[in-house]
């Protein structure tokens, strides 16, 4: 052997291993591109998997501030009706609508609408801003309007959707046969609608709500005459 000999020897031996280190780069380049993908697709699905918990945790809250809708809770209970039926019948000759100030669902104005005349009107007047079951305004719209549609289309009843200052401001049908208020129960609206209704005219005038629960109900009550008669917390001047 000489030197000659000994380089030849060494150059062959790098020649044969030389494939073996160009697989061993793009080996690793491989594995570093893939390792990239599977990191930026966790990141991807961990960034689904908030987006997915926080919606979940929506509609939970959402679901969980809903109540059950019962139809009977917010309205005026069964044993209150007696005074009311009455001053249906007691002003059923006379020409003016019914105003029920705070539709709710529509429950007492289909009550209203059973004992009146047939050719009696009830107006009806609601901004749906408040219900005791957590439905959105337009829920709740939906829910009156189809509870109260047989009474609209036929002309029974024109359920106005409202603000009541602003019905109360452009109010044009004449006097009242009978008001039944049943809208905000403080001093201050409890007042404007017991004077909107003395300064329109309505013959009979009749809320609900004079109870202890609602003394500032009582005290615009009060203010205005008290109760000439009650029957429950259903009132009237
Ligand atoms: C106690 S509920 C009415 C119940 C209904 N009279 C019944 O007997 O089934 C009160 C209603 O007054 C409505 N209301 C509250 N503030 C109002 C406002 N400023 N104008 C019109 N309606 C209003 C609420 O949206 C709610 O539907």
């Amino acid at each position: 052997m000489n030197l000659i000999t000994d380089v030849k020897a060494l150059f062959k031996r790098a020649a044969r291993r030389l494939p073996v280190v160009r697989d061993y780069a793009a080996e690793r380049d491989g594995l570093r591109a893939e390792a990239a993908r599977l990191r930026a697709a966790h990141d991807r699905l961990r960034e689904e998997h908030g987006a997915a918990r926080a919606e979940a945790d929506r509609l939970r809250a959402e679901i969980g501030a809903r109540k059950p809708i019962r139809p009977e809770v917010g309205t005026v209970h069964p044993f209150e009706l007696d005074l009311l039926r009455r001053l249906v019948a007691e002003t059923d000759h006379l020409p003016g609508p019914i105003v029920e100030v705070g539709t709710l669902l529509g429950v007492t104005t289909t009550r209203l609408a059973l004992w009146k005349a047939p050719g009696r009107k009830i107006v009806t007047v609601d901004n749906y801003s408040w219900n005791p079951w957590g439905l959105a305004p337009d829920e709740h719209l939906a829910v009156a309007s189809q509870v109260l549609g047989y009474l609209v289309r036929t002309g029974h009843v024109e359920q106005v959707v409202a603000d009541k200052g602003a019905f109360f401001r452009v109010y044009d049908q004449g006097p009242p046969s009978l008001v039944f208020l049943d809208a905000v129960h403080n001093y201050e609206q409890t007042k404007a609608d017991l004077d909107w209704a003395r300064r329109v005219g309505a013959a009979a005038v009749a809320g609900h709500d004079y109870n202890h629960l609602h003394p500032e109900v009582v005290r615009a009550v009060d203010e205005a005459g008290g109760p000439r008669r009650l029957c429950g917390s259903v009132f009237c001047l």
